[in-house]
């Protein structure tokens, strides 16, 4: 959703995840590159996994997230707020 500056990410055991679209190192857009599996800040070559956690210098942490909730089997995003992290666990996932 790159208007809304995130990507919706949805895990193989089915659970929802938004992160943030911004580098944390210093703000570049990352884009997602499906064939390696991985999002990349083209500014200075970060890579970031699946769930957004971060695999090489220079970047601090891994991609922010917004806050998911999921009503009547509707995903909503509340991108109101970024929220930092120091990794990715699977208690971040939201699930319907
Ligand atoms: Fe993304 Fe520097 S802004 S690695």
């Amino acid at each position: 959703f790159p208007e809304q500056r995130f990507f919706l990410i949805r895990a193989h055991e089915g659970g929802f995840l938004a992160v943030h679209n911004r580098c944390p190192h210093l703000g570049c857009t990352v884009t997602w590159e499906p064939e390696k599996n991985h999002f990349l800040c083209p500014c200075h070559a970060a890579k970031f996994d699946f769930y957004g956690d971060f695999e090489n210098p220079p970047v601090p942490r891994p991609l922010d997230t917004f806050k998911v909730t999921i009503e009547d089997r509707v995903v909503y995003v509340d991108t109101s707020t970024p929220e930092q992290r120091k990794h990715f666990e699977a208690e971040q996932l939201t699930y319907v």
